[in-house]
């Protein structure tokens, strides 16, 4: 199946992810119809048409799925009766099979475990005492995660102490009926690998992309990861190995660990364009969101090389805004919002804002992109600009 330009691509959920897609989207003349519960979500703002409904409304989900030619999403947790009451209408790509295992860690780590892909150790929970038994197994420190729902560091616990009070504490603290207890892993780095695959197996991945963390939020991606060469080829071979195994169609982000002796391990998967790679926006041949439009409208994928040897990418959190700030259309500068044309001094900085109504400690907001000759220049120069906001 091909769906060529003038077709309509349904997007489940209306964040800057489907945001971004609907701006690749419309540059290449395809349709942009999303549904999300929040009227005026930021996906709206570049679609054709919102159509304002909650994820489990099967009725509304459905009459949505009829006026699309595919659907894809950005938000992971849509009901599968949803999926399942749509699948017959058209293509739901990545497919519902790859949603159903990426959005559970529990399958998401069996499925990795059973294909030979290497995981940190882990123990499925289903009771304080498998988390006593679970560290036992694994010893301490660990992480307790929730199956389900988990994002930005939530969902988590550290546990310190192998002991069934520490056990007890942390279950009772992330109250789900089903978790997985991971051996704390000591990694020199993160890193991402975000890739596409097609119908037919062709597979286009960015490079490894370093990743840096504050308060459990990715903070600062930086490209390409300064790894030995060997690691960035195990890296790119993991991703493909898990794309193909998993049969998916569409983009994929690999979140991995860079053990102290260069080994990798996987941490976990996305079935979407990843913030890691808002980068590839400004920085690359094709985005990554070109790059899900091309795969799930059964077209070739775009060329994913950088266009300088470097880019990094900021993110702009709620908390560089003033805590009552609500976005107005004003014109006049209000003293209190963050520094635009202090950052955007910064020339060869590009900014990417998401049109959110309210700014909020931990949101995510927007993000900065710029190309550099060195990895480090780009980080240096994108936090700089970031640090401009600041200046009031
Ligand atoms: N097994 C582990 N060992 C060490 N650190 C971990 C482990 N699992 C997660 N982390 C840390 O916590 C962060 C968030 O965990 P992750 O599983 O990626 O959940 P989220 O969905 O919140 O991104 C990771 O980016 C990493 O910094
Ligand atoms: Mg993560």
């Amino acid at each position: 199946m091909v769906l060529n330009p003038g077709s309509t691509i349904g997007v489940l959920g209306g964040g800057q992810l489907g945001r971004m897609l609907a701006i690749a989207a419309r540059r290449m003349g395809y349709r942009i119809h999303v549904l999300d519960p929040v009227e005026d979500c930021p996906t709206a703002h570049v679609a054709d048409l919102q159509v304002t409904a909650h994820y489990d409304d099967i009725d509304a989900v459905k009459q949505f799925a009829q006026h699309v030619d595919v659907i894809t999403f950005e938000f992971e947790n849509v009901p599968a009766e949803s999926l399942n009451a749509i699948a017959a209408i058209h293509p739901i790509l990545p497919s519902p099979e790859v949603l159903h295992t990426c959005r559970h860690r529990v399958r998401e780590k069996q499925f990795l475990d059973s294909n030979g892909i290497p995981v940190a150790p882990f123990h499925v929970c289903q009771s304080a005492d498998d988390v006593a038994a679970g560290l036992e197994k694994l010893g301490a420190p660990a992480i307790l995660k929730s199956a389900e729902f988990g994002y930005d560091g939530k969902g988590q616990i550290r546990i310190d102490t192998p002991d069934a009070e520490a056990a007890t504490h942390a279950w009772q603290t992330i109250d789900a009926p089903l978790c997985v207890l991971e051996k704390f892993v000591r990694f020199s780095r993160e890193i991402s690998v975000v890739c596409a695959r097609t119908t037919t197996g062709e597979f286009a991945a960015y490079p490894p992309g370093q990743n840096d963390h504050a308060n459990h939020i990715l903070d600062i991606t930086t490209v390409p990861a300064q790894l030995p060469d060997h690691v960035t080829q195990q890296a790119i071979e993991l991703a493909h190995h898990i794309a193909d195994a998993i049969g998916l169609v569409g983009v994929l982000a690999v979140e991995m660990f860079l053990l102290d002796d260069n080994q990798l391990i996987i941490n976990e998967l996305a079935p979407r364009p990843h913030n890691s790679g808002h980068y590839t926006f400004d920085a690359c041949v094709t985005c990554q969101f070109e790059q899900q439009l091309r795969a799930i409208c059964g077209l070739p994928l775009g060329d994913p090389s950088l266009l300088r040897p470097a880019a990094a990418m900021a993110n702009l959190l709620g908390d560089l805004w003033p805590p009552t700030h609500s976005h107005s259309p004003s014109t006049t500068h209000n003293a209190t919002d963050p520094n635009w044309p202090a950052m955007l001094a910064h020339h060869d900085v590009k900014l990417h804002l998401y049109g959110k109504q309210s700014a909020k400690p931990g949101r995510k907001m927007g993000h900065l992109t710029t190309m550099a000759d060195t990895p480090e220049s780009a980080q240096q120069k994108v936090i700089a600009a970031r640090d401009a906001l600041k200046n009031i």
